[in-house]
């Protein structure tokens, strides 16, 4: 068996909760691969909003096993919190959420470093979450970190002791900071008891058994693939590989084990946090955007920046993932636009084209729009995909022939079944 892959297309925050748990009945087991609680995977059914940030977003299907993979960073506090949450809504997850034990621990003084960092840049800041997702995956790569099997180790004390004071170090090289570090630790050490009774698993063979014996397994990105640490829009980016790539090192899979690989694009485009982004609205449309999609961060609350959509920044991240289907949301919040614009090419330096340039900081981007008449209309009687306006089907035609890969399934609100698939089963 293969691997089906669903991740981000733009610069986070297109779907993905959504998505996966809508396909997660068809599969065995769903695994995030990278990222941690930086991510907000929003789940909508029965009237209940949930909002996931370390757990894959299968949790909520019964009897579906759910894996957090080595490449994930785990913060045992923000962990614990989720899983009460599920708990209270009624749902048991004790021996359906495993844990990869090569994944990496974040620590409190992770966090007290994130902040202190980005505190320091002012202006630069790189607008992080600050769930301390970079210093942690700094101590992954500079082979200082902790991770999840440790807490079972004799000397797992004197290991967080020793990292941490060498955090205690580097923070002092910043401006001062409020962080209540001693009420943040205790968190942290009550946490860890919690994370000590989840099943834990040596992933990489855990997976590929589990393909061997034919079970089926979605893999769940997390961020999106314009904020990948390699192709993303550099510095302003995470600090994993949120591309198809990421699934192989994330979870210990071979390249020839993908499969599918499902990107999910807005109708439009979001970002969160600073950094480039060419078809951003800064008028009444961007406020519009804002407001009819309710683009407030899921994790940070903070308000999103709202653009069009960006055919050369998807063709670049489609040919990154190698994607096969594309699932396009949130198409209702363009209910209510007289006209809709979409951004073909780039001119960068008077020369036209789909490329993205290396370092969009660096280059003028001016934007070739093609301008669609909105339909002016909602959504909600359409049942399926040719039950939608012409005009809304023809928006996403032109989308689909730009791209040339296949609109597989077109979300139209944010409730699970609120999901048209296109030509019937995917
Ligand atoms: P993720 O990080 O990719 O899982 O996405 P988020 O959960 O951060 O953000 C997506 C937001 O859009 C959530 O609030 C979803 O409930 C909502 N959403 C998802 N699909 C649709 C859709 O088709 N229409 C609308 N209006 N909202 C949607
Ligand atoms: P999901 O999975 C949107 C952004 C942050 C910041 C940059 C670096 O919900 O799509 P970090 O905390 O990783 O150091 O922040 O990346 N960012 C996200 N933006 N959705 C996310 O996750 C994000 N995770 C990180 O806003 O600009
Ligand atoms: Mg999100």
């Amino acid at each position: 068996m293969k691997v089906d892959v669903i991740l981000g297309l733009q610069w986070g925050d297109e779907g993905k909760g959504k998505i996966v748990d809508y396909l997660a009945t068809r599969y065995d087991i769903v695994a995030r691969f990278q990222g941690g609680p930086n991510a907000g995977h929003t789940l909508k059914f029965d009237g209940k909003k949930f909002v996931l940030h370390t757990v894959p977003s299968g949790i909520f299907r019964e009897g579906l096993i759910n894996l957090i993979g080595n490449g994930v960073v785990i913060d045992p506090i923000t962990l614990a919190r989720e899983l009460q949450q599920i708990t209270d809504a009624g749902v048991s997850y004790s021996d359906r959420l495993l844990l990869a034990r090569k994944a990496h621990l974040i620590l409190p003084t992770h966090r007290y470093l994130d902040a202190a960092s980005e505190n320091a840049k002012g202006k630069e800041k790189i607008g992080s979450t600050l769930k301390g997702i970079g210093p942690t995956y700094m101590d992954k790569t500079g082979r200082n970190g902790l991770r999840v099997g440790d807490v079972f180790q004799a000397d797992f004390q004197q290991q967080y002791e020793a990292l941490k004071e060498k955090h205690l170090t580097l923070i002092n090289m910043y401006p001062d900071i409020d962080f209540d570090l001693a009420a943040e630790e205790e968190k942290w050490m009550e946490a860890i008891k919690k994370l000590r009774l989840l099943p834990l698993v040596d992933a990489e063979y855990y997976i590929n058994d589990a393909l061997n014996a034919g079970k089926r397994v979605l893999a769940e990105g997390a961020q999106g693939s314009m904020l990948d640490i390699d192709f993303g829009t550099y510095p302003f980016v995470t600090s994993s590989n949120t591309i198809t790539a990421g699934v192989c090192t994330g979870l210990g899979l071979a390249p020839s084990r993908i499969g599918e690989v499902i990107g999910i694009t807005k109708a439009y485009c979001t970002r969160v946090g600073s950094g480039p982004f060419p078809t951003e609205l800064e008028d009444e449309a961007g406020e519009l955007l804002r407001q009819e999609g309710q683009e407030f961060g899921a994790t940070t609350g903070r308000p999103r920046r709202c653009g069009w959509l960006d055919i050369p920044q998807l063709k670049y991240t489609i040919m990154l993932n190698g994607v096969t289907q594309i699932v396009v949301t949130k198409v209702d919040v363009l209910n209510n636009f007289e006209s809709i614009q979409m951004a073909t090419a780039y001119n960068v330096d008077g020369q036209s084209g789909d490329q993205v340039p290396y370092d969009m900081c660096k280059f003028d981007i001016d934007l070739e729009l093609e301008s669609f008449p909105g339909w002016k209309q909602s959504l909600d009687h359409a049942k399926s995909f040719e039950e939608l306006p012409d005009l809304a089907r023809n928006y996403l035609h032109t989308m689909e022939n730009y791209l040339g890969v296949p609109i597989t399934m077109v979300s139209t609100g944010p409730e699970r079944n609120q999901l048209l698939v296109v030509n019937g089963e995917v």
